[in-house]
């Protein structure tokens, strides 16, 4: 992943991160904000005036992150993250809590369990849930491993929300794991 700080919003965006703060400032548990603030979202998906133009640029190397907004004290932070075609994270999970909607074509998550026998722990895939234009998803930890990839034939751009500040973490995620290569 590449990642950028901008320093310019827009005017929509500005309203977003507001009625996100409203949503985290009631202290609700971390899978209930998620959702709430999923809610949120969705009704700016979609909309021109949400980004400016060097916020959808991507990277031929990897995904990119433009990261948008982070909360002075430290409670969310919102990043827009673009994928061209086939492009993919590693399977991973978060620090935090986090809301995602897709802004621009679809996306393919796979969701993992992790089971032990005692001995062992491995990766179960439980489900492949493919998002488009318009579709939001609230999550929190634990039991949020998951990887993402771009599944359509043009760019996509996902919105995300997290409740940390990723500009001083570096990352929203906490780990990520390995799978056998014939089963990734
Ligand atoms: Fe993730």
């Amino acid at each position: 992943m590449t990642a950028t700080t901008v320093a310019t919003r827009t005017e929509r965006m500005h309203r977003l991160v507001g009625e996100i703060r409203e949503v985290v400032g009631r202290g609700l548990p971390p899978d209930l904000t998620a959702y709430l603030v999923a809610e949120r979202l969705a009704p700016h998906l979609g909309a021109p005036d949400l980004l400016t133009p060097e916020q959808c640029e991507g990277d031929p190397d990897c995904y990119r992150l433009h990261l948008l907004h982070g909360e002075e004290d430290g409670s969310f932070s919102v990043a827009a993250l673009v994928w061209l075609p086939g492009q993919r994270t590693s399977i991973h999970d978060h620090l935090s809590w986090g809301a995602t909607g897709v802004h621009l074509g679809e996306e393919c998550e796979r969701r993992y369990r992790l089971i032990s026998d005692g001995r062992a722990a491995r990766l179960i895939a439980t489900a492949d849930v493919v998002s488009h234009q318009g579709e939001v998803c609230g999550f929190a930890p634990p039991g949020d491993i998951h990887r993402v990839v771009n599944s359509g034939t043009g760019t996509t751009i996902s919105l995300h929300v997290y409740g940390a500040d990723v500009s001083r973490l570096g990352t929203s995620i906490r780990r990520t794991y390995r799978l056998p290569a014939e089963e990734d």
